[in-house]
């Protein structure tokens, strides 16, 4: 298994192109099995991810193909007609679950394995489940698979979720473009992806309202037709590296940037002393050397700070000025950075959803080991702060996320790269 090293270097300076949403992406793709027509993705990312929801596709009978390296993605689901998402792939990404609503609504039917991902919490189905229960479908779950029928089609209907899940509202979403009737999701997720995939779906003749908001309503129409749609900028990737000179001090300019994506981690990056300001091309982050100032977080939906830049923020309150409480209250285990900081000098407390972060002078490098997707790139960023060098093991879960972290990083002076295993 690779592993990534990084050796404190000071601030970083230079500019760091974002790339397309894999959370956005990982929506669109599925979507192509609601037309006959092709959908072409631009500006997709190139990430292990979304090959595997390739894959996915691929073994449902639809055609995936890419031009461009990777940046422009065609997908063609004419003539695919398997409605069984094995085990084998779904268990590598709990995205894979985002073929059920349109497998259903397209034919009926969908045999869908209990997704895996990253091990940061139980993370159930429930709230799909119920809703297309309520669209018309049985659902049973035998031998670790969600068997889902609907012979007459899905219906519309108005579905209260008890939590605003991303997933579950893509799900619904795409599944009720084709139901027959009006859908009504209340208290539907707000975050960016859920509107770029509102997008694309109208381009593809969807009739949606009100993605952004707590309630969206969905006509149901009679079929959806090709399009092509660009991937919206990807925030969690933005927001990673808004914080890398936070870390060491300097000015990084992140193209394609835009703040409003962000919702509050921009407000909170700003109470610590970070400088941030729009320019043609994006944002731009300035922090003087020195350390920044302790902030409290809580994690929350979209427009709250998001769950997937957590691990990052609690990295940057490790070396800050005083003392910062983080709540997560979306997944019930997603600390599993903190050891791993902590073998790096840091000063962290977890109680439950809470963690005390007693901010010190410097951290030291350390071999450390990357537990998911986001607290891979936390120890990263700890580490181009901290003296010495610092070994990241099982860098596997960052190439689900993160397309060419080193050479973005090395761009703006970082001292950091990959050993092959
Ligand atoms: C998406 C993102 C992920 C992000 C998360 C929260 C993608 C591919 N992934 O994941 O990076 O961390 O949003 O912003 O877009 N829940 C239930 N029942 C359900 C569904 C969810 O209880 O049926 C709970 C989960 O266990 C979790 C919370 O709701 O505690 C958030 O889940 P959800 O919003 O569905 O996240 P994902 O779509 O899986």
């Amino acid at each position: 298994m690779d592993s990534i090293i990084v050796r404190g270097n000071g601030p970083l300076n230079g500019v760091i192109p974002i790339a397309g949403a894999k959370n956005a992406c990982l929506a669109l793709m599925p979507a192509t099995l609601l037309s006959d027509e092709p959908l072409t993705l631009t500006n997709a990312p190139r990430l292990s991810d979304i090959k595997t929801m390739g894959v996915l596709l691929e073994s449902l009978g639809a055609e995936v193909s890419s031009l461009n390296e990777g940046r422009v993605m065609i997908l063609s689901s004419h003539g695919a007609d398997n409605p069984l998402a094995h085990y084998d792939i779904v268990r590598k990404m709990r995205a894979s679950n985002l073929v059920l609503g349109p497998l259903l609504a397209r034919h009926g039917k969908a045999i869908v394995s209990l997704p895996g991902g990253c091990a940061i919490g139980a993370r159930p189905m429930d709230i799909h489940v119920t809703a297309f229960e309520a669209m018309g479908a049985v659902i049973e779950l035998k031998d670790g698979y969600l068997h889902a029928d609907a012979p007459g089609g899905l219906k519309g209907a108005e579905i209260d979720f008890h939590f605003a899940s991303v997933g579950a509202t893509e799900n619904v979403m795409m599944a009720a473009t084709l139901a027959k009737g009006t859908t009504v999701i209340n208290n539907a997720a707000r975050e960016p992806e859920i509107i770029d995939l509102a997008d694309c779906l109208r381009r593809m003749g969807a009739q949606i309202d009100g993605d952004g908001s707590s309630t969206i309503t969905i006509q149901g129409v009679e079929s959806l037709h090709g399009a092509t749609h660009p991937v919206v900028a990807d925030r969690i990737e933005l927001g990673t590296y808004m914080l890398a000179p936070a870390f060491t001090g300097g000015e990084v300019e992140l193209l394609g940037g835009r703040r409003d994506l962000l919702g509050a981690f921009c407000d909170r990056l700003e109470e610590a002393g970070v400088d941030i300001s729009e320019t043609d091309s994006g944002l731009k982050v300035v922090h003087k050397s020195g350390r920044v100032r302790a902030v409290n977080i809580k994690t929350e939906p979209y427009p709250g700070f998001p769950t997937d830049l957590q691990a990052q923020m609690m990295a940057l309150m490790c070396t800050a000025d005083g003392v910062s409480v983080l709540e997560e209250t979306i997944f019930e285990n997603r600390f599993m950075h903190a050891p791993e900081l902590v073998r790096m000098g840091a000063q962290i407390d977890v109680q439950g959803g809470m963690a005390t972060v007693t901010g010190v002078e410097r951290l030291r490098g350390a071999p450390v080991m990357a537990t998911d997707l986001r607290a891979s790139v936390s120890l990263i960023l700890a580490g181009l702060a901290a003296e010495g060098e610092t070994v990241v093991s099982r860098v596997y879960h960052l190439d689900r996320g993160y397309e060419r972290v080193e050479e973005k990083l090395s761009a703006c002076g970082a001292l950091i790269e990959r050993v092959k295993a």
